[in-house]
């Protein structure tokens, strides 16, 4: 019996060949079973021209298992957007605590297409959508009155109400332009590590990558992908 706990999560041996299903069935899970309140939080980490890194929490919003990118949005403007206008590598990582599972990720960048940013924002709340016009992300504010006629102005010029003002909603199906400085990214998985954590910390850890090669055409279209090697990893 007690020999049972070494058992009691592993990553499959032999390890399989497409990591990012694995990747996906985990983060199915997570929010299914809703045992944290962003089990979609992603710490994405960047790093300016000159190699200096920085990290901040934002969500992911999909996995995509082929070709094997993840998305998440934000504003091109803000640090992370200059960063990877510079720079156009990234790694991310999850942390479902109560699965006891971690997931990275680093790979290289592109942007969302417009439609595909277009459609995720139109899903949005249309206080997150006045928000993207609003908030200059990444830039300094004197105050928090200042933020706030910011967000007044933006709600006069799109003809919105002023938050708080949940009971002034507009109509749902009022359209709101997306921002041209707000958008999606895709993160193209280069390297994928698994982590699930084991009895007496003999953890599971294993880590697989592939080639990258930008497609030639049309620009930003993503890339052509080589198959996944994988190695399992002392913990
Ligand atoms: C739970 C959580 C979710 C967040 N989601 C996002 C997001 O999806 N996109 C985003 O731009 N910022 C998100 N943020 C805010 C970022 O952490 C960060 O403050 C902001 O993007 C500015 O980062 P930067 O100055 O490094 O660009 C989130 C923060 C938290 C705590």
């Amino acid at each position: 019996m007690r020999n049972m706990a070494w058992h009691r999560e592993h990553l499959p041996d032999p390890l399989p060949e497409e990591p990012l299903e694995l990747a996906h069935a985990w983060f199915a899970e997570a929010t299914r079973r809703a045992m944290q309140p962003n089990p979609n939080a992603m710490v994405l980490a960047t790093a300016d021209p000159a190699g200096h890194p920085s990290a901040r929490v934002v969500l992911c919003k999909q996995i995509v298992v082929r070709p094997g990118y993840i998305t998440f949005y934000s504003n091109y403007n803000s640090r992370k957007g200059r960063e990877l206008q510079a720079n156009a590598r990234a790694a991310i990582v999850m942390h479902w605590d109560a699965l006891h599972r971690q997931l990275r990720v680093e790979g290289r960048i592109v942007r969302a297409s417009a439609a595909d940013s277009d459609a995720y924002f139109a899903s949005r709340n249309w206080q997150s959508r006045l928000g993207a016009w609003a908030s200059q992300q990444s830039e300094p504010i004197a105050s928090r009155a200042d933020l706030y006629k910011a967000v007044a102005k933006a709600a006069l010029r799109l003809a919105l109400p002023v938050p708080p003002a949940d009971e002034q909603a507009p109509d749902p199906s009022r359209r709101i332009a997306r921002p041209p400085h707000w958008g999606g990214y895709q993160l193209w998985a280069e390297a994928v590590e698994l982590w699930v954590e084991g009895s007496a910390r003999i953890h599971d850890r294993a880590r697989w990558s592939r080639t990258l090669t930008p497609l030639a055409a049309p620009a930003g279209a993503g890339f052509a992908t080589g198959a996944w090697s994988a190695t399992r990893l002392q913990p």
